[in-house]
Order: C-alpha cells, then structure tokens, then sequence
C-alpha cells in the first residue's frame, strides 16, 4: 500500500468507524492474525509451537527483533537484562505511598511512569542503540515493579530477586520468597508461568497496543508509552476480564453454580450483565491461546492435586454456550481470558494480579509495536471527527444565561 499517498488528506472525506472495527491504523510484520480460522502466530511461528517449545525471554527476542536468537544471542540479552535489573531506591518511597488498597495496575501504571524519572536516557531515543538500551532497562525493571505490586497488597517486604534464576522463575521468586526460608519451586510452576506469558505475548493492534503505539507516535518515551498501555489493558473488556472471569465464576459458584441463570442474564438485552470470557472483535472461531490454556488448567491443576469447582463452572457455561443460538449466532467463543484466572488461582496468585501477570506477558508485544512504530517512522496518531456539536454562537455575559 502506498502509504504516503494516503496521508495528508486535508479537506478530503473522512471515514468514521467507531470503535476502528474496520480501520487499520498500520502496517505489521509482528502478528498475523487470523479471526475466522482461529490462527494467531508471532513472526511467522505458531503459537501453539511456541507455547510447546520456545521460552518466554526467547519469545521477547522473536517479537522484538524479528527472529529467534541464536544461543549467543539470548545470551547477550538475557545478560543485558540482568545487568539493567537494580530499581532505584527512591522508587521504594513512592511504592511506600500507596494504601494496601490500591489495586496493583494502578500501581504498576504509575511506577512504570515513575521510572522513567530514574532513567532519562529512554526518554528521547532514536538511534536502535538507543532503543535497545531503553528496551533491555524496561524488560529488565518491569518484573521488579510488578512483584513490588503484588508485596505491597499483600504488606510483605520486598525482594531483590536473585540474577543467577532465569527470567520467569527470578519474577516468581521476587513474587514468593519467604523471608529467611531458602526459594524453591517445581519447575512445572515456572514452566505454566512460561506458557501463560508466552501466549499473551502480542495481539497485534488490539486496545492497549493500540495505546502504545499511539502514545509513542508523539515520540513521548518507550516507558511513558507503555505506562499508557497498561492503563488500557487494566479494563474489563480487554485485559482486566481475566479478573472479572475469576470473580463472575465465584459469583456463580456461591449462587449455588446455576450456570443457565448466568447464561439467561448475558442475553437479556436489559441487563448490562455480560459472560466474561466470551467474545472477541477479531476471533468468530476458538481462540487458539484459549484452547491451549484450557488444557493447560487441566495438567495444572492434577499436577498440584487441586481441585477448584469454578473450573467446572467454566466447561459447564462454555458447553451451554456452544449450544446456544444466541452464543452461536454472534460467534462468541471463550477468549485467551476465560481459563487463565483458574491456573493463576492454582498458583497462588491474588486475583488483582491477574491483569498484572497479562502485562508482563504482553510487555514484549507492545515494546516490539512501539519499536516498529519508531523504525518505520510512522506519523503521530492523530484520527478525524465528525463534528455534531452546536453551530457559531454568540457569547453571553453570565448575567444574562
Ligand atoms: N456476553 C454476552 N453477549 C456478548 C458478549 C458477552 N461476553 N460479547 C459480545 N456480546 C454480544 C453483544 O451484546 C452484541 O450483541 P448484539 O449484536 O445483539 O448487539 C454482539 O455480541 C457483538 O458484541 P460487540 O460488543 O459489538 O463486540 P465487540 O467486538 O465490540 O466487543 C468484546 C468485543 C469487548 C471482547 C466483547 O465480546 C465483550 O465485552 N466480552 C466480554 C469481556 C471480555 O471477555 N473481554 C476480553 C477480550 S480478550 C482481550 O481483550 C484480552
């Protein structure tokens, strides 16, 4: 597409699709997508082979920058990033500033903005050394302030991690260490962390992607932009539905699991009640991530000998629903958020978190967008109105309004 043609189109027509359900706002080569046949693959590579096979620092280098690294390659980046890993001590008074109460986006959003104050040198970046050096600082941080999230909730002191751990399993030991216990944990923990992060990795330009690149088109930093996006990601129709699955299934459970009552109040045009989960503007077949995390809560759970009742509630509505008309005729299956609570719940993760783990998962995604965005130098995001407001009007004194 010859792009330059397109822009600058002053006084020409402008489209309006709200919600942009028809809009490409770019061109990618990161994530290609395909909502009919329930195909998602990051630069080319299935992400049920990923999931299978590939780690989730690997997964960040493909998405980043194009290809799997080699074995020096990640190596060199997995150092880089363990170099980067120390935040600031100051960071900790404004972390001392929240209330318990404060739910950990908020908190990681405005950590993640608070960085940047710590590290001006991401701030204006142009060169791709300047980039990278920006990149490993926030892949490298961004685990920190999200562990420090979740200690904050719970009022335990914080961990310093320990470089010698591979990425995911020093995330972990940061979120669970005991103080004065030796850290230990079953690699199958550290392996379903791994898929879960894989498999939220990148969605192409869905809303908080969107947001990133949109933010960073102004040439605001990569931390501010990302900051933004984690905003986005945190509402219940996008990433903050994996909270919202978790506590509609405990609501359903504790109103004696009558699944069909559920089901009834999702399809009352009346009722604002929507089934958390289900539904996507880009899948009208299974989510592929959805399906791979299905059978993951299933090895999950029998791995740790858990038995959780909302993971029957959830096969229970997702069975009625594939039978259902109304379900079946707006193409509304389960999403990459219906099963992944029951998992993070078998890991003893607080349910605030769980938009928390989604961002760690996704950071990668959005870096390697907004890292495209950059290179390809591509015009601030600046999109048209059609104004429907009132017509030229005289200005009255307030004493006579
Ligand atoms: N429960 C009941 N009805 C639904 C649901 C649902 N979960 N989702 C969509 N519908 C209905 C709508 O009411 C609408 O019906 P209508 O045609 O009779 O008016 C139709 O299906 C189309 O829905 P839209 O809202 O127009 O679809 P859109 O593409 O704008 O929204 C969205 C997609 C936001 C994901 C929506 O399906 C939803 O709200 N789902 C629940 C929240 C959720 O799970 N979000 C996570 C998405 S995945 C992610 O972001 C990581």
């Amino acid at each position: 597409i010859d792009i330059k043609a397109l822009r600058g189109a002053t006084g020409g027509i402008t489209t309006i699709d709200p919600g942009y359900k028809n809009t490409g706002s770019c061109q990618s080569a990161i994530t290609f997508l395909d909502g009919e046949k329930g195909i998602l693959r990051y630069r080319g590579y299935s992400i049920e082979e990923l999931a299978e096979k590939a780690d989730f620092l690997e997964t960040a280098y493909l998405l980043i920058f194009g290809e799997l690294p080699t074995k020096e390659q990640l190596a060199k980046f997995d150092s880089d990033i363990k170099s980067e890993s120390h935040v600031d001590e100051d960071m900790k008074k404004i972390l001392d500033g929240f209330p318990k109460s404060a739910h950990p986006m908020g908190v990681l959003s405005a950590l993640t903005s608070a960085l940047i104050a710590f590290n001006p040198s991401t701030v204006n970046v142009d060169s791709e050394e300047e980039m990278y050096n920006a990149i490993v600082k926030l892949l490298a941080k961004f685990p920190v302030l999200a562990a420090w999230a979740m200690r904050k909730k719970k009022s335990q002191p914080l961990d310093y991690g320990d470089n010698s751990l591979g990425y995911v399993e020093n995330f972990h030991k940061m979120m669970f260490s005991k103080p004065n216990e030796a850290y230990t944990v079953d690699k199958e923990i550290i392996a379903a962390i791994d898929k879960l992060l894989i498999l939220h990795a990148d969605h192409e330009q869905n809303c908080s992607t969107s947001t990133v690149r949109i933010v960073g088109s102004s040439h605001a930093g990569l931390f501010a932009s990302i900051s933004a996006g984690i905003s986005a990601l945190w509402g219940p129709l996008h990433g903050g539905a994996n909270q919202a699955v978790i506590e509609m299934l405990e609501a359903i459970k504790n109103d004696g699991g009558d699944t069909k009552k559920y089901m009834a109040k999702a399809k009352d045009k009346q009722d604002p009640f929507r089934l958390m989960g289900f539904g996507h503007r880009v899948y009208k077949n299974f989510d592929p991530r959805a399906k791979i995390i299905k059978v993951a809560a299933d090895e999950v759970l029998g791995q740790l000998g858990i038995q959780d009742p909302v993971l029957d509630i959830a096969k229970g509505l997702e069975k009625e629903a594939l039978e259902d008309p109304y379900f079946v005729d707006r193409k509304l299956y389960p999403n990459v958020d219906f099963y992944s609570g029951i998992i993070y719940r078998a890991l003893d993760i607080p349910v605030e978190m769980f938009t928390v783990m989604f961002a760690l998962g996704r950071l990668p995604g959005w870096i390697a967008q907004w890292r495209e965005m950059r290179l390809n130098k591509e015009p601030i995001g600046r999109p048209r109105q059609v104004y429907t407001g009132e017509n030229l009007r005289a200005f009255k004194e307030v004493s006579e309004r």
